[in-house]
């Protein structure tokens, strides 16, 4: 296949990724209102859980869309996986995200599981920017 025919599959890619950082924005904003709440003994507003919940799911959408281009992308280019290292963070952050949304549904019966919510949230961020960074270094080859 040559070049320039995948360069809409990338740009599909660069938005999402754009339309997922922002939404992992929100989502840290939501988060740290309830943890405010909490902190302060007092009820929180009632649109703030489903709030949360609705940007947490859209942001697991989008990086499940994330992981079906670049598979997709990365097999229509060159017929196979592990072209660098792009793809150890793809996964790493797909991982990440998967635990988050798992962990986060379940704060209400284990509350230890907050402490993992969060921690893998401010892991995500790094993963987040490390394959946002390595997405754009690779796109570069297809540019004409
Ligand atoms: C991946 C999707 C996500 C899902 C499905 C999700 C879900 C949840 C749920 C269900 C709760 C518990 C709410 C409650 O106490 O009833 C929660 C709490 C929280 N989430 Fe998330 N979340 C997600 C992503 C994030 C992200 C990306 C951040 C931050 C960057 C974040 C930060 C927080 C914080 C700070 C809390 C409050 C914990 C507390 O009250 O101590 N969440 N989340
Ligand atoms: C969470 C977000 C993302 C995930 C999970 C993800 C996942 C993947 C995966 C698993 C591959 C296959 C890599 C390989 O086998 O070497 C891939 C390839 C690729 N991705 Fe991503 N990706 C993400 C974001 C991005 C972004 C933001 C861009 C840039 C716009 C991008 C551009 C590419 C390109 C150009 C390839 C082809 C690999 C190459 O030519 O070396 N990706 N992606």
């Amino acid at each position: 296949m040559n070049l320039p025919s995948f360069l809409w599959l990338w740009r599909i890619a660069a938005w999402s990724m754009g339309l997922s950082l922002f939404t992992y924005f929100l989502l840290a904003i939501s988060g740290t209102w309830m943890l405010y709440f909490r902190s302060m003994e007092r009820p929180r507003p009632d649109i703030l859980r489903p709030l949360h919940l609705i940007l947490g799911s859209i942001l697991v959408l989008l990086i499940l869309l994330l992981l079906g281009i670049g598979i997709v992308g990365t097999l229509g280019e060159y017929g196979k996986l592990g072209q660098s290292l792009h793809l150890i963070f793809g996964i790493t952050v797909v991982v990440l995200v998967l635990i988050s949304a798992v962990s986060g549904s379940k704060i209400n019966r284990y509350s230890w599981l907050r402490f993992v919510h969060i921690g893998t949230n401010l892991l995500l961020l790094l993963g987040l920017i490390s394959v946002t960074w390595t997405g754009w270094t690779v796109v570069q080859k297809y540019l004409p």
